[in-house]
């Protein structure tokens, strides 16, 4: 509720509990129902997040997913691959149209062929595949940053992890 709205409520309010204030025969006591009207100017709200917001969080696992690789640290890879998936399925779920454009069926279009041709490499555990595939994966981000007019957002293979606190290496059991 905005400003505007609230003092309007809040008005309508003490104009309801005026008449009641000339009945009362002993001091009323402090009125409890005074917070009702606070706490619904502000009534909870599902938290959506913004499509860039998604976006750097694919940003992150796709960098995971590069070292993951790299190391040969398939489990990883593949929990990886999986984690972006999912927040491509969250795109799809909550921002399915972007400024327009049918941002869910893009996403089917322009991802669904690279990302299985990347579980494909991972379970194959073939690191040229997999880089093959990385590359690939790449081209079909840009493909569609350029399609929604974000052409300066350029996906490339990373050079350094971006955390250093994770092991990459597959762990020996
Ligand atoms: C279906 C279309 C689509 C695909 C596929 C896609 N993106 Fe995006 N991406 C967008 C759009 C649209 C924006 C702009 C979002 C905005 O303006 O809020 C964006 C923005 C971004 C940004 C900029 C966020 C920032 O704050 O810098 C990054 C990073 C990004 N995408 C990473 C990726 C990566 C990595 C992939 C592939 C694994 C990918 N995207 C695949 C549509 C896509």
């Amino acid at each position: 509720m905005n400003r505007k709205v609230f003092t309007v409520v809040a008005a309508a309010f003490a104009v309801t509990l005026l008449p009641l204030a000339g009945f009362a025969q002993t001091p009323a006591p402090p009125a409890a129902p005074a917070a009702a009207p606070a706490a619904a100017a502000h009534p909870p709200k599902a938290y959506v997040p913004g499509l860039e917001q998604f976006m750097n969080v694919i940003l992150m696992e796709h960098n995971k997913l590069w070292f993951a690789g790299k190391a040969r640290n398939w489990a990883l890879a593949e929990y990886e691959l999986g984690e972006i998936k999912e927040v491509m399925g969250d795109v799809q779920d909550t921002v399915p149209v972007f400024k327009n454009l049918p941002l869910a069926d893009m996403l089917d279009a322009v991802i669904t062929k690279e990302i299985v041709a990347l579980e494909k490499a991972i379970a194959a555990k073939n690191f040229k595949q997999f880089a093959a595939g990385y590359d690939k994966l790449n081209a079909a981000c840009n493909a569609c940053h350029q399609g929604t007019e974000n052409g300066f957002v350029v996906i490339k293979r990373p050079t350094t992890p971006a955390f250093t606190n994770q092991d990459y290496r597959p762990h020996k059991k």
